[in-house]
């Protein structure tokens, strides 16, 4: 893809942090944006409303759990009714529910892998048809350092991150054939909601760990999205890592 104008673009999970900076930065390239949200209609509606202010020229919200298969399903489907193709998909939807192995439930194992991994392939599969027929395509998947490195507190979280490095790379050798891309990023500590719920005394922690000496941005998250997109064309079945040093 040489240019954003006009391309469609859905990212899951866009109500905030890292999504809603992706919708951003693709969306001021000129990308029509769908902004998937779970709950929060609103803050997904006033983003559409300032994509199209600033180069988005359409954006539009749809609701869909896209732990949910049929739910994922119909959020591609209704996309392809809407604007006619999908040209770039950023699964971006996450949780995490941390508590050490000793008091991890088997429920905040299952809810945490549905959400943080199943759902990537649900979107995956129901995308594929249209980005075959298309013969092109850009998927982006969000994963995490954690999946690489392991945290202590974060097993179900960082075997659903791990497991997105691996269908990634499978999906990038299942679809090359049909020009469709698939790569992985991974961030590091990045400043948003998620970040924001870690105890104080952890972040300290955390930053003295971080070669770069502070966390990233969502922003700076988009923006490797955006390169993947806009200029990855020969680059697929990669892990970008976005993390300022924390794992090399
Ligand atoms: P966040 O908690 O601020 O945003 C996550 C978004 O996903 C929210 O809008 C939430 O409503 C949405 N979401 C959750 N479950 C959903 C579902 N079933 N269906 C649709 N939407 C759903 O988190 P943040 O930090 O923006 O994270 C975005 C992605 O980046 C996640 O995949 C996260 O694991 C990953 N990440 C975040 C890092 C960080 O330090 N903030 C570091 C590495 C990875």
């Amino acid at each position: 893809m040489t240019t954003l104008e006009g391309a469609v673009v859905v990212v899951t999970g866009a109500g905030r942090g890292i999504g809603s900076a992706i919708a951003e930065e693709l969306g001021q390239g000129g990308a029509r944006v769908v902004v998937n949200y779970a709950r929060s209609r609103e803050a997904a509606e006033e983003l559409t409303r300032k994509l199209m202010e600033h180069g988005s020229p359409q954006a539009l919200a749809l609701q869909a759990d896209v732990a949910d298969a049929a739910q994922a399903s119909r959020l591609i489907e209704e996309t392809v009714n809407q604007f006619g193709r999908i040209d770039a998909l950023v699964n971006n939807a996450g949780i995490n529910i941390d508590r050490s192995l000793k008091n991890l439930g088997v429920d905040d194992w299952n809810t945490v892998i549905q959400v943080d991994l199943n759902s990537y392939f649900y979107t995956v599969k129901a995308a594929l048809p249209h980005f075959m027929k298309q013969n092109s395509g850009k998927i982006v998947n969000i994963s995490s350092f954690v999946g690489q490195a392991g945290n202590f507190g974060q097993a179900n979280y960082s075997a659903a991150k791990a497991g997105i490095i691996g269908f990634t790379k499978t999906a990038a050798l299942e679809l090359a054939r049909f020009k469709v891309t698939v790569n992985a990023i991974c961030p590091g500590f990045i400043e948003t909601d998620m970040f924001a719920n870690i105890p104080e005394k952890a972040k300290e922690a955390i930053l003295k760990r971080i070669p770069l000496g502070r966390t990233g941005t969502p922003q700076e998250v988009a923006r490797s999205v955006r390169y993947l997109i806009v200029d990855g064309d020969y680059i697929t079945g990669q892990t970008l890592n976005i993390n300022g040093g924390i794992y090399m």
